[in-house]
C-alpha cells in the first residue's frame, strides 16, 4: 500500500487521529530510513536524512549510525581515517549540512567523528589564538557549541602520544581565549570566531558574549539562546525549587553524582505516540492508556523519560519526581512549555512518596531502582501508592549484560572519576585504548552524565530475570511483560511471550548483551478485593 493510501485509509479520521497517522508513518518512513545499507550519496538521501533529524521522526540517537555510514560513503577519505591533515574531504565532512544538524539534534556520536571533531575543534582554537581566519568553521564550532551544554563537553581527543602535545596545550588556550572575551580584546569578525571556538570547549558567561551580542551575528544569538539563556535559566529554577517530600538519608550519596552530573543527555524528541506491550494494554481494560488519568514518573532525570510517558498516556496528569535539583531544573527548561501543566515535576525522594498521600493509576520507574541502598525498599514505596489493580513500569539492571561495562569501569578508581575532567580523562583512554569498540556504540559515552552513569555510578545492583520475577513476587505484583529489546526480533528465531520469564531467560543466555540498557518489566498490583 501506498503511503498516501494508508494515510487516507480511515475516513473517519479526526484532526488529532489524522495527526497521530502522519506521525506514525513518519516514524516508520525513519526506521526504513535508519535500516537501509549502502545508500548512494544523493542531494535527496541528504535533505531525507535532515528532515528526519529535524523533526525527530524517530530518536536522534538511532539515526547516529546510519547517518555516519552515509557520511562515510559520501566523504569516504575523511570518515575511514585515511586523510591527512589538510585534506579538503576533513573539511568539507566537518561543514557538510547533515553533520551540523546530527550536532543539533542529539549528543550521541560514534568513535570516528569524536576523534574528527576534536581535532578540528583544536586546530580551531590554534589558530584563532593566532588570529588566523577560521570563519568557514564557525558553524560547526556553533553547532558544536549546542552539543556540548547538552554533553557536559564530553568531547575530547584520544589519549595518543600524537596529541599529547595538544591534550597539555588546550586548557590554558581555552583559559586565555576566555580572558581575551571578558576583556573585549577582539572584534569583527574575529570576536564571533573566539566565541564559537570558546563556546566549543565551555558555556559562555554573560560577560563572553556582551561585545559579540553587539554585532548582531546570527551565530551568536544562537549561542546566547542555546547555551548561556537555558544555563542562567536552569541555575534559577534549580535555586527555587522546595521538596515536597523529605529525602532519605540513603539517597544523598546517588542525589550529589546527579546534582553533578544529570542524566540523560537529549536534544530532540520524537512526537509520535509510544506502544505499549499488549498484555499491558489488555489489563488497562477496554478504555486502554487514554483511560488513566494519573501517572507517577519516579526519577524522572532530565525529563525525557516524562516526555515518553506523556506520549504513553495521552490523557493522563503525570507527576515526575527526582530527588536532583539539576536534573529537574533541566527537565522542566526542556519542557514545561510544550507539556503545560499536564506533567508537573517535583523534587522528591520516591523512597517517601507516600507523603504525598496520593495514588495513581500507572508508575513508571526506569533504571532507578537498582541505585537505591535498598531496591525492594523502593518498589514497596512505590507499590504502597498504586491503585488497586494498577500497573507498573520498572527498569532494572541486568547482570549478565553489564559484566563487560562493569569491568572496564572497575579498572579506574570511582572515587576519583567525579570530575568532569576525569570523565574526560577516561573517554581519552577508552577512545584509544578500548579493544571492544561496540562499547562505544552506546549515546551514553558520549556525554559526561552518561559515562558517569554507565561506567562510574557511586552505586548500582544487577540482576537476573529471575530475580527480578521473585522480587515483583515479594511485592505482590504479577509480571505482565518484559519488554522486547530493540534487537530481539533480529536475533532470536522466536521472540519468547512477553510474559515467559524463563523464555526470556534462556534468550539472554544465548546472547548476554540482549537487555544491555536493562530489563523493562511491566506488573499489575491486586484488584481491590469484591
Ligand atoms: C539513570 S537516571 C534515570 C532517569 C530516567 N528515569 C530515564 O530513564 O531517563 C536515575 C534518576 O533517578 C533519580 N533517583 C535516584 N534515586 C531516587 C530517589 N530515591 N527518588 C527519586 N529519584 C531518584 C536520580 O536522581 C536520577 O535522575
Amino acid at each position: 500500500m501506498q503511503l498516501s493510501d494508508r494515510i487516507n485509509s480511515d475516513a473517519d479520521m479526526t484532526p488529532t487521529s489524522w495527526q497521530e497517522r502522519c506521525l506514525a508513518v513518519q516514524s516508520e518512513f525513519g526506521w526504513f530510513l535508519a535500516a537501509i545499507e549502502g545508500l548512494r550519496p544523493a542531494p535527496l538521501v541528504d535533505r531525507a536524512f535532515i528532515r528526519a533529524l529535524d523533526e525527530c521522526w524517530i530518536q536522534p540517537e538511532s539515526l547516529v549510525w546510519p547517518v555516519v555510514r552515509y557520511l562515510t560513503a559520501k566523504w569516504p577519505r575523511a570518515l575511514s581515517g585515511v586523510a591527512v591533515a589538510g585534506e579538503p574531504q576533513l573539511f568539507a565532512v566537518v561543514c557538510d549540512p547533515l553533520l551540523l544538524k546530527l550536532l543539533q539534534r542529539t549528543p550521541a556520536l560514534t568513535p570516528g567523528l569524536d576523534t574528527l571533531l576534536a581535532r578540528v575543534r583544536c586546530g580551531a582554537l590554534r589558530r584563532i589564538m593566532e588570529h588566523g581566519d577560521i570563519d568557514a568553521l564557525v558553524p560547526t564550532l556553533t553547532a558544536l557549541a549546542i552539543r556540548g551544554w547538552h554533553s557536559g563537553y564530553a568531547l575530547t581527543l584520544p589519549l595518543e602520544p600524537r596529541h599529547e602535545a595538544d591534550h597539555a596545550q588546550e586548557a590554558t588556550l581555552v583559559a586565555e581565549l576566555g580572558r581575551d572575551l571578558e576583556e573585549s580584546k577582539r572584534e569583527g569578525r574575529d570576536l564571533v570566531a573566539a566565541l564559537a571556538v570558546y563556546a566549543a570547549y565551555a558555556p559562555p558567561e554573560p560577560d563572553h558574549l556582551t561585545a559579540a551580542l553587539a554585532t548582531g551575528d546570527p551565530a551568536v544569538k544562537v549561542i546566547e539562546q542555546n547555551v548561556t539563556a537555558p544555563r542562567l535559566r536552569q541555575r534559577e529554577i534549580a535555586r527555587s525549587l522546595e521538596p515536597v517530600t523529605g529525602l532519605d538519608p540513603s539517597s544523598r550519596k546517588v542525589a550529589d553524582q546527579y546534582e553533578a552530573h544529570p542524566y540523560p543527555s537529549w536534544i530532540g524528541q520524537p512526537a509520535h505516540s509510544v506502544r505499549l506491550p499488549e498484555p499491558v494494554r489488555l489489563a488497562l481494560g477496554p478504555g486502554g492508556p487514554e483511560a488513566v488519568r494519573s501517572v507517577l514518573v519516579a526519577g524522572c532525570g532530565t525529563g525525557e523519560h516524562a516526555a515518553v510517558a506523556a506520549r504513553a498516556w495521552p490523557r493522563a496528569d503525570i507527576l515526575a519526581i527526582d530527588i536532583s535539583r539539576t536534573s529537574l531544573a533541566y527537565a522542566i527548561d526542556r519542557l514545561q512549555a510544550r507539556t503545560g501543566d499536564r506533567i508537573r515535576f517535583e523534587l522528591a525522594d520516591l523512597l517517601e512518596i507516600g507523603q504525598l498521600g496520593r495514588r495513581f493509576q500507572v508508575i513508571e520507574s526506569m533504571g532507578v531502582l537498582h541505585h537505591l541502598a535498598d531496591p525492594e525498599a523502593g518498589l514497596r514505596a512505590l507499590t504502597s501508592v498504586l491503585e488497586p489493580g494498577g500497573i507498573i513500569g520498572v527498569g532494572l539492571y541486568s547482570a549478565a549484560a553489564r559484566t563487560k561495562l562493569a569491568a572496564v569501569g572497575s579498572r579506574f578508581d570511582k572515587e576519583e572519576m567525579q570530575s568532569d575532567e576525569a570523565v574526560r580523562r577516561f573517554r581519552a583512554w577508552a577512545l584509544a585504548e578500548l579493544k571492544a569498540p561496540e562499547m562505544l556504540y552506546s549515546p551514553d559515552f558520549y556525554s559526561i552524565g552518561g559515562c558517569r552513569d554507565a561506567f562510574f555510578h557511586v552505586r548500582e545492583h544487577c540482576y537476573s530475570l529471575e530475580q527480578v520475577g521473585e522480587m515483583l513476587d515479594r511485592a505482590g505484583l504479577t509480571l505482565l511483560a518484559v519488554q522486547t529489546p530493540p534487537m530481539a526480533r533480529e536475533r532470536l528465531a522466536s521472540v519468547p511471550e512477553p510474559a515467559d520469564l524463563a523464555g526470556w531467560a534462556a534468550a539472554e543466555r544465548a546472547y548476554n548483551d540482549l537487555f544491555l540498557s536493562m530489563y523493562e518489566v511491566w506488573a499489575q498490583a491486586a484488584q481491590r478485593p469484591e
